[in-house]
């Protein structure tokens, strides 16, 4: 079986800056693959590579086996590929629900159709059951912009999931969040894993969160693949050390 996400030699250049230089991964139906390195390495202009919001300058991404080096990210969206930015991407005014409903209708159906259909077209029983899988029930109805900063990063994540993709790739999910949050966060997305079948690539700076979540984990360092291993195989590689306690 293809693995669900391949990418080769994947470079990325601004100007005089090779931000990514030549990457090379896959990834495997049901894997939770983790991807780190030091500030600056090129994670994001990867991720933003391969989900289309940048055009590569070499290299090849295959989703299912098949070519989708710059896709569009809504088309990326209808073949079931989902993703968070490192940035909180909700709607502050809004409601919990309302965000929900808002993230499954951009990945569904035409702009026409959300134009002219009902407001929450369907999607609020999907957004309900979204609340309760991320416990989230109580803070339904308030405004995104008053919860707390993990809880936000929660929904963050939990819009990601409203189409029921089949690959999230999720940028920083555990940033600025505090340890309790931190290990709801973790318990959610691994449930999302099992439960629901989801394959997932996480981007984080957190060791610990990306050591215990994560099934593989490739280390990134200057635009490069510096290792790539198990968890505990790359944790004692002393080139992996070297690279984090050199920043
Ligand atoms: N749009 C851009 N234009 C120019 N340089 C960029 C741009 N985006 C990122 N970079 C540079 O590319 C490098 C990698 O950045 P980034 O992918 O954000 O790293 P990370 O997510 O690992 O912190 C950095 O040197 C950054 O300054
Ligand atoms: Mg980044």
């Amino acid at each position: 079986m293809a693995p669900v996400l391949e990418v080769a030699n994947i470079k990325k250049r601004f100007g005089g800056i090779t931000a990514v230089d030549g990457v090379s991964f896959e990834v495997r139906e049901g894997e939770i693959l983790g991807i780190i390195g030091p500030n600056g390495c090129g994670k994001s202009t990867l991720f933003n590579c391969i989900l289309g919001q940048l055009q590569p300058s070499e290299g090849e991404v295959r989703f299912d086996g098949r070519v989708t080096t710059g896709m569009r990210p809504c088309d990326l969206n209808r073949l079931g590929v989902s993703r968070t930015f490192q940035l909180l991407q909700i709607f502050p005014r809004l409601s919990v629900r309302e965000n929900l409903i808002l993230a499954g209708q951009e990945h569904e159906g035409t702009m026409l159709s959300r134009l002219v259909g009902p407001r929450d077209a369907g999607l609020r029983s999907v957004a309900d059951q979204m609340i309760e899988f991320f416990k989230l029930g109580h803070l339904a109805d308030e405004r995104a912009g008053g919860l707390s900063y993990g809880q936000q990063k929660l929904l963050d994540a939990a819009m990601a999931f409203m189409a029921g993709p089949r690959l999230v790739l999720l940028d920083e999910p555990a940033g600025g969040v505090n340890l309790t949050m931190l290990a709801n966060l973790q318990d959610r997305l691994k449930a999302f894993n099992v439960e629901r079948g989801a394959t997932f690539v996480v981007v984080e700076h957190n060791m610990d969160f990306v050591m215990s979540l994560c099934t593989r984990v490739v280390v990134l360092a200057e635009g490069k693949v510096l290792a790539e291993g198990l968890p505990a195989e790359v944790r004692a590689n002393p080139a992996v050390i070297e690279a984090y306690l050199g920043h």
